[in-house]
């Protein structure tokens, strides 16, 4: 497969993204993974316990303005596009067309269905607001997956809105990949 590009919002769920990098990796040993972390993701996860990872480039964050990577290269090539984990921030945005940083305007700019793993605390899932964007980039076209199994970084509890484990990341991006139907 073509890159695979992963954006990583802030969130306490982004702390077990090294882990989850890792398999990812395991799992696509062809693929350059590019990761797009955002400003928030930065305070949670250090850019160099991901960039040590053999075959991964961290080429986030970028408030526009500052350092300007160029979102259409980190786009070139990619054939899979996924966000893990993505928070209620991020999804708004992009549900509305907000594009002000690196990652929310990487996802603007690749026009293939992506794949977006959202992780909040069940309240903040269930509101209407990240519903209502949610059901918005689904009609666009995107696969939202809800985590089942997964346990909140935050609480210890699983539920809805919990990161879900590195085994249903890796089906959901099989099922998407084979284009199954949506099975959140
Ligand atoms: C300790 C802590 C944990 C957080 N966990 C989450 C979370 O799990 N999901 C979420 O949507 N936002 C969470 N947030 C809020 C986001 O970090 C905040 O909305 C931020 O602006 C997200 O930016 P980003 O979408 O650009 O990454 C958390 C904030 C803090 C301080």
């Amino acid at each position: 497969m073509k890159k695979i590009v992963l954006g990583v919002c802030g969130s306490l769920a982004s702390t077990a993204m090294p882990a989850y990098v890792y398999v990812l990796k395991s799992k696509f040993k062809e693929s350059p993974i590019s990761v797009v972390l955002t400003e928030s993701a930065r305070y949670f996860l250090s850019e160099g316990a991901l960039a040590h990872i053999p075959g991964v480039v961290v080429v986030g964050p970028d408030p526009l303005g500052k350092i300007r990577v160029n979102h259409s290269e980190v786009v070139k090539d990619c054939g899979l596009f996924i966000v893990l984990p993505a928070t209620g921030n991020f999804i708004g945005k992009v549900a509305n067309g907000i594009a002000d940083d690196l990652l929310t305007t990487c996802f603007m700019a690749y026009r293939s269905p992506k794949i977006v793993f959202p992780a909040m605390n069940s309240d903040m899932l269930a509101s209407r607001y990240v519903q209502k964007n949610i059901e918005t980039l689904r009609s666009f076209g995107e696969r939202v997956v809800l985590g089942g199994n997964g346990i909140s970084v935050a609480t210890g509890e699983s539920g809805p809105g919990a990161l879900p484990d590195v085994r249903e990341i890796l089906d959901n991006i099989d099922l998407f990949i084979a284009g199954e139907e949506d099975i959140s």
